[in-house]
């Protein structure tokens, strides 16, 4: 019979005592709890995760990796040796603690190593030992209050209660897999079970504990206009962390962390990545303990956050989804766009061709007009373009950005006879419309800040830093929260508006609001963030088929977080053809291509002044939903002829690049010559291969593309010429050498049998 260690908060777990020694969920179970050996395994496609309950009380890691059949492997919590469990020698609990693989460590009682959970007591005091107290095993996944997370049929949930009697405090671990997909979702709820209220200082969502195996450690980041490096190194002692403190998941890092083997490349060795479904701050952090084993957490920035949590109240920390991979990036990468594609993204649109659009920003910025714009209009849908999107500038006194943010009203000079009739004109081209906001942000020169200064978010007595000259609004406050939704339904309303880019162009500063108590006030940043959640999904509630777009000063949010609400994300205000292959290879590297806003730019670029072929451009922004931002009514007649070439290209690859996997050939980021990737559909019959040659190179040789992801034995027409698949993958494609910087290609790759399959 298991042995249940009681406590007296129990009582709401049912805690199963059984003949059977393994205990689950549904027939085809994906979850196991065996009762003998007191060790949980989930298993993924692929992959199992086990936990083991070690001394009947603590909850210790034992093994993610390939999948396994399920064997007692409770040898690797290493309990038999010393400092062995408290039971046994508790003279060296501490030891104990500061060298237990703990499932989801806690501090102040003696593990020394980067924790997840942090409580100040009535007493002014910190420290928990959680231990276990019972656990559930369940089909389907519940909701997450407030917060984006993945979602879907064919799952199966295990949630462990952990409980510190002394503290009052019960957490519960949720663990989530899917029947379709290789990916495992966590998350943390904690309650107060005690009788007084407590603060919760830090509540990080998940960990990872790995022996040494000299990993490096895969992270992103950048500045804006340089959106997700990739950039890997070494860690051979201290921590490595990425971060956000900025109150966005932001330009410079990227709430993603991965500790990967030496030999791994795209198609070969480990990754163990983590990946958070949030959009504000963060902590990512991989740390070499004094054994040389890993511990990599995930979760809220704890910096400036404490919540204070009631007696009966719970806290719900954003989920956490973790990749093992035995093959290489590539397989992790497709893992999550899987998982994203059909688990996380909910708009209509997601299984959708999504307009080529045009925005005026690139072309107009703030200086347009009613007739202007219907003019881009009118030439882009002779194109074939199909949607224009009017950008910042059409409301309140807005002639550039130092203005009218908040006051949502149609500028009737620009617009006369407001913006019903130039979407009608616009839709009378044949074209939808669509428009711009930037719904969390206040102007000082604005009506609604002559009414409410308050309403920005702002420290007592100080005035609070501008960025682009604008203020942060505090959506702590539900009536900002209110006034926010009405301004842009109200719009929504007024005309047929059939897309919105919702854009935040600035990070949040002196985060202190008037309607908070002093002892909530470390609540507001995360409070920001399901304020931003709950607008988002009133907004997709009331307008089902609005097609949304986020955008933060380019890509300062593009996060699993978001995807939840917009199925597309505005990837970087870089829109050079060149920058773009290092930040879309990053942004690829963990988000499907139907996310990533690409879009067709002037030249010389404007962010960077650097020329490049037309062609190129269009080639490039293919790898993503498809637009153009420029003015279409000044470009050369050669580039306006080229446009509905590209726009046929896009329709004909859309169906690829939407449900395809990717496969990454080269990176122009560590050959310095040329980038290729590939995108492959699901049943291997077709392919399309992105090819650019960014520097030329004199004197060499056609360049062997050696291609993945097809299937051995069918054959593949490329060029007219045919090939089986396994010379595709393994002797390669010959191109022809270049001539000329920034040149491109786009391969198609079709299978015309399948011979010995
Ligand atoms: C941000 C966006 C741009 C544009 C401007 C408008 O920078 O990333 O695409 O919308 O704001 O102010």
């Amino acid at each position: 019979l298991m042995k249940i260690y009681p406590t007296q908060y129990n009582q709401i777990f049912i805690l199963r005592c059984t003949r059977t020694q393994k205990e689950s969920a549904g027939t085809n179970s994906m979850i196991s709890y065996h009762q003998e050996t007191k060790i949980f395994k989930l298993d993924t496609q692929t992959t199992t995760y086990m936990m083991g309950i070690a001394d009947n009380k603590y909850l210790g890691h034992i093994y993610y990796g390939k999948k396994l059949e399920y064997q007692d492997l409770s040898y690797m919590l290493r309990t038999q040796e010393h400092p062995f469990v408290p039971s046994k020698l508790s003279r060296e609990k501490l030891s104990f603690l500061d060298s237990f693989p703990m499932e989801y460590p806690f501090s102040g009682t003696g593990d020394f190593r980067e924790s997840c959970i942090d409580i100040r007591d009535k007493n002014g005091q910190s420290g928990l030992e959680l231990l276990y107290a019972g656990h559930r095993i369940y089909d389907g996944k519940d909701k997450l209050q407030g917060l984006p997370a993945v979602w879907g049929e064919g799952c199966q949930t295990l949630e462990i209660a952990l409980e510190d009697v002394c503290a009052g405090i019960r957490v519960r671990l949720s663990y989530s897999v899917f029947e379709d997909c290789d990916a495992l979702m966590r998350s943390v709820k904690v309650e107060n079970i005690g009788t007084d209220a407590v603060y919760l200082e830090r509540v990080l969502s998940a960990c990872l504990e790995m022996d040494d195996e000299d990993f490096e450690i895969i992270s992103l980041s950048g500045a804006w206009a340089r959106e997700r490096h990739i950039k890997r190194q070494p860690l051979l002692s201290g921590s490595f962390v990425t971060e956000s403190v900025r109150g966005e998941s932001s330009h410079q890092d990227h709430p993603f962390l991965a500790a990967v083997s030496q030999n791994c490349t795209q198609t070969c060795g480990d990754v163990y990545a983590m990946h958070f479904v949030y959009s504000g701050n963060f902590l990512a952090k991989a740390q070499r303990t004094q054994f040389g084993s890993l511990r990599m957490v995930l979760g809220i920035h704890p910096d400036r956050f404490c919540w204070k949590l009631g007696a009966g109240e719970s806290f719900q920390a954003p989920e956490a989804v973790l990749v093992y991979s035995d093959a290489g990036l590539g397989k992790m990468s497709r893992t999550l766009h899987d998982l994203y594609r059909n688990h996380l993204i909910r708009s209509s649109y997601k299984d959708k061709e999504r307009p080529v659009l045009i925005n005026n920003w690139e072309a107009t910025y703030f200086d347009f007009d009613t007739e202007k714009l219907i003019e881009i209009a009118k030439q882009s849908a002779a194109l074939g373009i199909e949607m224009l999107v009017m950008d910042d500038g059409w409301f309140g006194h807005r002639e550039n950005d130092d203005s009218s943010l908040g006051d949502w009203i149609v500028n009737e000079e620009k617009l006369p006879g407001g913006l019903k009739y130039l979407v009608d004109e616009v839709n009378k081209l044949g074209m939808k419309f669509g428009i711009w906001f930037e719904p969390e942000m206040i102007s000082p020169d604005s009506k609604l800040y002559e009414e409410r200064p308050d309403w920005a978010l702002h420290l007592k007595g100080r005035a609070p830093s501008r960025a682009r000259e604008q203020l942060v609004l505090d959506l702590s406050r539900p009536e900002v929260v209110d006034y926010i939704y009405d301004s842009i339904s109200n719009i929504l309303r007024s005309a047929n508006i059939e897309y919105v880019k919702w854009d935040m162009n600035r990070a949040l500063a002196d985060i202190g609001s008037d309607a908070l108590a002093p002892d909530q006030q470390g609540e507001l940043s995360h409070r920001y963030m399901l304020a931003v959640y709950e607008l988002q999904e009133r907004l997709i509630t009331e307008f089902p088929d609005l097609l949304l777009e986020n955008c933060s000063s380019g890509g300062a949010r593009f996060d699993p977080g978001m995807l939840y609400y917009s199925p597309q994300i505005w990837c970087s205000d870089d829109t050079d053809a060149i920058e773009r292959l290092m930040i879309q290879e990053g942004t690829q590297l963990l988000y499907p291509m139907s996310t990533i806003g690409a879009h067709v730019s002037d030249c010389p670029n404007h962010a960077i002044g650097r020329v490049t072929p037309f062609e190129t451009r269009g080639i490039t922004a293919l790898a993503g939903t498809f637009g153009y931002e420029l003015d279409i009514t000044k470009i050369s007649e050669q580039e306006r002829n080229m446009v509905p070439g590209q726009i046929a290209a896009y329709k004909k690859y859309a169906p690829l690049i939407r449900e395809g996997d990717y496969y990454r050939i080269a990176s122009y980021r560590e050959n310095h010559k040329y980038d290729c990737y590939e995108i492959v559909s699901k049943d291997r019959s077709q392919a399309a291969v992105f090819f650019v040659q960014v520097m030329h190179e004199p004197s060499a040789k056609s360049r062997k593309v050696k291609l993945q992801g097809l299937s051995e034995h069918a054959v593949y027409e490329v060029d007219g010429r045919q090939y089986t698949g396994a010379a595709l993958m393994y002797a390669g494609l010959l191109r022809e050498r270049m001539y000329g910087d920034f040149q491109a290609e786009v391969i198609e790759v079709h299978q015309v049998s399948d011979r010995t399959e």
